[in-house]
């Protein structure tokens, strides 16, 4: 069994942090959320990895190499345009041969991975086997309906009027019989080739597909939001450690501050990370907040957040649920006139309190 991450497309609803990098590479408690990705595909036996990327593939190859700090062997695969997930599986169709493959999209999150899956689809190998979770936003997803039986009986891709509320999480698993029905596959309404069109032509074709419902914690970490509620549920498993130096400070519960790192006349309520040299200076940092290396935190207050390498954030009370980008910079304005002065990249979020 090979294994196919997706980490193309564009990331359009994570800009402006994704216009500079990929969206796949943004951290989850301090490491790339393909990293874990790729670590539950490791951990489900599979060694052969080929990865689909394509505007940031340089920053992709460089954060991830040939794959052995993961026990993988890596291939990259170019796709030029995002033109869809079944084009990915078109684009690698010389590189998958005629192997079985678990499709993995990566910016989604799994805790706990899929080895159990991926042993159950190897014992049945049925054309497809999907991976669902109940969602009260179906139409942001691919919905599966269900017989009585519990086969999957028909696919829609974010459809307005959902016939259930069962969306698709982004791991599949094939056998080659996918490749013919992708060969012959139209592009949908929104020019993409489909993955649920191409699993609806196996149903059509009378192959089996099969599904199981995900136990643990999942989620696509699309939007913002969505990428700090996953960075707080790792965060909630972090392991105190204290490799740095910290003066005059309180650390409470479940704080990691890395080597290099200097932590001086500040209170850090945990789950907290604190990325190597970096400096927090008479601030405060609160729970669920990854702080990576390299950064500078003075007199601030900052809570819930996730602050990318190299950013400068001084004299500001109070930051929340904030996404701040790699080598930002935060201070405040001299005092007068009293006015915001802003300069933000193209399609920037700023929520200032009036
Ligand atoms: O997260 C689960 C959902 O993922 C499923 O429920 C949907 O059925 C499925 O279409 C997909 O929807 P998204 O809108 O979340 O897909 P997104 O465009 O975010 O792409 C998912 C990953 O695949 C992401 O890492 C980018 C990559 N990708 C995407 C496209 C369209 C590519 O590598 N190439 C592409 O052409």
């Amino acid at each position: 069994m090979k294994a196919l991450v997706l980490a193309g497309g564009s990331g359009s609803r994570l800009r402006p942090i994704t216009h500079t990098s990929a969206k796949q590479l943004v951290p989850v408690a301090n490491k790339p959320v393909l990293f874990y990705g790729l670590e539950s595909i490791a951990e489900a036996g599979v060694r052969e990895v080929g990865i689909v990327t394509g505007s940031t593939a340089v920053e992709i190859k460089n954060a991830v190499g040939d794959g052995s700090g993961f026990g993988l062997d890596v291939t990259y695969l170019r796709q030029e345009a995002p033109l869809g997930l079944a084009h990915g599986v078109l684009i690698a169709r010389e590189y998958l041969g005629d192997d079985d493959f678990v499709m993995y999209l990566g910016d989604n999150f799994i805790v706990g991975g899929f080895a159990e899956l991926a042993a159950r689809f190897r014992r049945h190998r049925p054309a497809a086997q999907l991976m669902l979770t109940r969602t009260s936003t179906p139409q942001a997803f691919g919905v599966a309906e269900l017989d009585s039986a519990g086969q999957v009986v028909g696919l829609e891709e974010k459809p307005v009027r959902p016939k259930s509320d069962l969306a698709l999480a982004g791991v599949y698993m094939f056998t080659p019989a996918v490749h013919g029905i992708i060969e012959n596959l139209k592009p949908s309404g929104r020019g993409e080739l489909e993955i649920t069109d191409a699993i609806q032509g196996l149903i059509d074709a009378g192959e089996r597909v099969d599904s199981a419902m995900i136990t643990g914690y999942w989620k696509d970490t699309g939007n913002v939001d969505d990428m700090l509620e996953v960075n707080r549920k790792v965060l909630e498993t972090l392991e105190p450690r204290n490799s740095g130096t910290v003066t005059d400070s309180e650390l409470v519960g479940r704080v990691t501050v890395a080597e290099g790192a200097r932590v001086v006349r500040s209170r850090i309520v945990g789950p907290v990370i604190v990325g190597p040299d970096t400096v927090v200076r008479d601030s405060y940092i609160g729970p669920f907040t990854s702080v990576e290396g390299g950064c500078r935190i003075d007199a601030s207050e900052i809570e819930y957040s996730i602050v990318l390498r190299g950013a400068s954030i001084q004299g500001m009370r109070r930051i929340e649920r904030s996404l701040i980008g790699r080598e930002t910079q935060i201070v405040p304005a001299s005092p007068t006139p009293r006015a915001h002065r802003l300069v933000l990249g193209d399609h920037s979020q700023v929520r200032i309190s009036t």
